[in-house]
């Protein structure tokens, strides 16, 4: 996907009103809360000035239970919650904001792909061939209620099912050609039918005749993305996925991460510049590294104690909330590893954080460590952003993911931290192509 060196630039927006950034002077402020699209549209701006390439949408459609067995914990703080189908806000960033691209989430544990592609085609129209769709397989219990299932489906079944959701999706987008619109008003001939194909999909999970019945769109198809981390996922995302998100948290494991995935990679008969990876990271700029840190102690103060316990425990599926003084990440392994959820990002953390912490303390930190963090002078954080890029690659680039305020920290983040990129020849001062899958490629 990411043929330049460039870094790209992407925003996760999935948690600007929980994570207690709500609780932070000047967060949503003269915004209503999802009533209108105006926050959205607002950001969606900001990022076009800051010519980034992505907005982002995540989505679990459910309200955990894991702490303390009832949904009381994430309802009180807001921890994960709400979280609302942020479809339709899309097609409105897309007209306040040129150039930017949109990724949406749809899970291919619970909808059919169908019904997945006939939409992010109509989005790929709407937004002009601003589209990618994040393909996740889900590892939420109270989702997996909402869908139907008492027992959510085994993390590597859910990958087998994966496999098939993208198979039949792709033959979908592929079933129309690009040509096969012929509105010749003379002959009274619409489309032509030559090039438009029955998919005849007969699978374990699918059974999917075609055509999809609808136009080709500008990208065809969207931008794909999958963030697994573990084998099955790692594999999905080699086999179908130009882009990939990735939660590692130092040099080492995000080296050890590409080397994976190249492997991967090869093995299906692509090559690592077929997937960019976003890195996910925290970036808090100020004027000096005393200020920055100010600015972090400010957040971690207006995170209650029990809270990150909360946020770890819907999360990873396990009840943190029996955790006794003293208790610390280990402890949990083999709780977590029985959920079969998360996995590869509690890993993650076993390997790279001291084992001597205790759960209270890490608990807290959860929210503000959890991914890669950049925190300084805007010299600084370009300075760590462009050492992990080349030490990693340079394919793909960063996601702004949890930990910033709107509109604050992504204003200060366009403002300050891109001009920096851009001066050094890191980040695009204009958007090179009309559609996101041409963006990423520059
Ligand atoms: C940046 C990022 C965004 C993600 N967004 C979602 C999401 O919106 N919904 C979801 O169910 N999972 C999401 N995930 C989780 C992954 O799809 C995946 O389940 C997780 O990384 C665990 O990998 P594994 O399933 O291969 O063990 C996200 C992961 C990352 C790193």
């Amino acid at each position: 996907m990411s043929e330049s060196q460039s870094i790209h630039l992407a925003a996760d927006l999935s948690f600007l009103h929980t994570d207690y950034l709500w609780r932070m002077p000047g967060s949503w402020i003269g915004y209503p809360y999802y009533g209108t699209s105006e926050f959205y549209e607002d950001i969606a701006r900001i990022a076009e000035r800051g010519v980034m390439d992505m907005l982002f949408f995540g989505d679990t459609g459910g309200t955990s239970e894991d702490y303390g067995g009832s949904h009381h914990a994430v309802v009180r703080y807001g921890a994960k919650w709400p979280r609302h189908d942020m479809t339709p806000m899309i097609p409105l960033m897309a007209r306040a904001a040129q150039g930017v691209g949109f990724a949406m989430t749809m899970s291919t544990t619970y909808h059919h792909p169908f019904h997945c592609a006939r939409v992010f085609n109509a989005l790929d129209h709407v937004t002009r061939g601003r589209i990618a769709w994040n393909a996740v397989t889900s590892a939420y219990k109270n989702e997996a209620a909402n869908y139907g299932f008492d027992v959510m489906m085994d993390h590597d079944e859910r990958y087998v099912r994966a496999q098939e959701f993208l198979e039949v999706a792709c033959a979908l987008w592929d079933s129309v050609e690009p040509g096969a619109l012929v509105l010749d008003r003379e002959r009274g001939i619409y489309a032509d039918p030559a090039k438009v194909h029955r998919i005849d999909f007969r699978g374990r999970y699918f059974n999917v005749r075609g055509p999809l019945p609808a136009l080709p769109s500008p990208q065809r198809r969207p931008v794909i993305i999958q963030a697994g981390l573990s084998g099955p996922g790692m594999t999905l995302a080699a086999t179908y996925a130009e882009l990939q998100f990735s939660t590692r948290r130092a040099l080492p494991s995000m080296k050890q991460h590409r080397a994976e995935l190249d492997g991967k990679l090869a093995s299906v008969g692509r090559k690592p510049r077929d997937i960019g990876i976003l890195w996910s990271i925290r970036v808090q700029v100020a004027d000096s590294d005393a200020h920055a840190r100010e600015m972090e102690r400010r957040y971690l103060e207006s995170i209650p104690p029990e809270a990150g316990l909360v946020e770890m425990s819907a999360q990873y599926g396990v009840d943190f909330s029996t955790a006794k003084p003293g208790m610390g990440l280990a402890d949990f392994a083999d709780d977590v590893r029985a959920q079969k959820g998360n996995l590869g990002s509690f890993e993650e953390l076993l390997k790279t954080v001291d084992p001597r912490q205790s759960l209270e303390e890490f608990g807290r930190r959860f929210l503000v460590d959890r991914i890669l963090v950049a925190a300084g002078t805007p010299k600084a954080i370009v300075d760590k952003l462009e050492q992990m890029h080349f030490e990693t690659g340079a394919n793909g680039g960063f996601i702004l993911g949890r930990g910033y305020t709107a509109m604050d920290n992504i204003r200060e983040f366009v403002e300050l931290v891109v001009p920096e990129l851009q001066r050094r020849g890191l980040s695009k001062k204009k958007y090179a192509g009309a559609t996101l899958r041409e963006n990423l490629n520059h």
